[in-house]
């Protein structure tokens, strides 16, 4: 099943074998050109399915060459499969990054920022900066920090050309369970003082504010700044902070606009993420009531049909979602805290695929059962025909539906 989780769960500070450090060379900080405020639209690729990740193409270097990232709101740390040489690498050299002498030292800020809360081990301050992230569906990277320039357009027009840290991964792992993606890395969009979103506001670029339209046709765009948040129709509510996540919350769980008993839901919004995840109470309720609806529907169990936990087949194979809308119901998450009426709306569309065989499988996971314990995440799959805006600057998320097809242009 291609699924990612990529929600980070660990970053350590690893001891790294010499024949790997003596690869790079140390030296250099990060300098920070400053300019005015603007917002920056990229085009996004990818789907829920079949592919499981939305993916952007960024570029590195002088001259530079493009780089295709799995966009992760779940984790901070950007990096790179990184030809020094690369051992678990899923990509072929050409598509590899090649590290030149620019290795952040572990003295410099940006290695504590990437340790932050805890410190960098430093015992030799030149020693490269080495990172280790491991995410909740078990891949992982582990490589040294470097800075290189990202040469991005603004929505003004103005290339700017920020030096941005990242991952240099000369070693990942992927269980088996969740094939690689065939990106070269991860852009992390989280909102700790690492993430490609904190550094570009170092740096002047734009304001603290990130977001993303996922397309249900596959594809959308992502962006920063806060220049493309529309005036009105936005529903905000507050992020909780402290917390390493963009989680929001408490909410209640509605299943066709009633209420279910499901209270006090804390939330996490994660691009690194296909699927939505509840924690196995929230799990077990919704997937009863789901069980119940269909028992009056021509829709059996498929269980030989393994693309995802629970899937159901028709008479005939199904060629799309709109096929068995009229059989299901819509999710709405009401958010208690305070704020009048905000809901987050997911209509079947927004919580079911298509399999390769025709059935209808259910995009909601148990998230107990991959670790997540009691944590909720929702998923790409939820949050498809929405533009979603992490706002830092105001502490808040918002999600307003759009045509995620159309890139805006200001
Ligand atoms: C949603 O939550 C608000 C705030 O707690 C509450 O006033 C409202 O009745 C809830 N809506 C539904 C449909 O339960
Ligand atoms: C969810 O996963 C947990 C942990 O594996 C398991 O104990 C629980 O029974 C699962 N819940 C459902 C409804 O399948």
């Amino acid at each position: 099943m291609n699924s990612r989780l990529s929600l980070l769960l660990f970053l350590f500070l690893v001891i790294v074998p010499l024949s790997r450090s003596s690869i790079f060379k140390t030296f250099s900080s990060i300098t920070s050109p400053k300019s005015p405020l603007s917002s920056i639209v990229l085009p996004l690729s990818g789907n829920v399915f079949p592919l499981g990740y939305y993916s952007v193409l960024l570029k590195i270097g002088n001259p530079p060459k493009a780089f295709q990232f799995d966009i992760d709101t779940g984790s901070d740390v950007t990096w790179v499969q990184c030809n020094a040489p690369c051992s678990g690498c899923t990509v072929g050299p050409p598509f590899q990054y090649t590290p030149k002498a620019n290795t952040v030292p572990c003295s410099d800020p940006i290695c504590s920022a990437l340790h932050w809360p805890n410190k960098p081990q430093c015992p030799n301050p030149k020693e490269q900066c080495d990172y280790e992230v491991e995410y909740a569906d078990q891949g992982s990277s582990m490589g040294a920090l470097v800075t290189d320039q990202f040469p991005l357009t603004t929505l003004n027009g103005a290339i700017v050309q920020p030096r941005l840290a990242f991952g240099c991964g000369y070693d990942q792992s992927f269980p088996s369970a969740h094939p690689p993606p065939a990106t070269a890395g991860v852009l992390g969009l989280g909102k700790g003082k690492i993430s490609i979103l904190s550094q570009l506001v170092s740096a002047g670029v734009t304001r603290n504010v990130v977001g993303h339209c996922l397309s249900s046709k596959g594809g959308g765009y992502l962006f920063f700044g806060d220049n493309l948040i529309p005036s009105t129709g936005v529903a905000w509510t507050p992020l909780l902070s402290p917390d390493n996540h963009y989680t929001t919350g408490a909410a209640e769980i509605l299943f066709n606009g009633k209420p279910t008993g499901l209270k006090g839901l804390k939330l996490i919004f994660d691009t690194g993420s296909s699927y939505t995840y509840f924690n196995s109470k929230t799990y077990q309720t919704i997937v009863k009531l789901i069980e119940t609806d269909l028992k009056a529907t021509p829709l059996k169990d498929a269980k030989e049909d393994k693309t995802l936990p629970i899937c159901w087949k028709g008479a005939k194979p199904f060629k799309s979602v709109l096929d068995v809308k009229t059989y299901f119901k819509t999710l709405t998450i009401n958010f208690t805290n305070g704020r009048k009426n905000t809901q987050l709306q997911i209509p079947p569309e927004s919580y079911l695929i298509i399999s390769n065989t025709g059935n209808v499988c259910l995009g909601l996971l148990n998230g107990s059962e991959v670790g997540l314990q009691d944590s909720n995440v929702i998923g790409d799959i939820s949050m498809q025909g929405l533009m979603v805006i992490y706002d830092n600057e105001k502490q808040q998320l918002g999600w307003v539906t759009a045509d995620c097809n159309k890139l805006p242009r200001s």
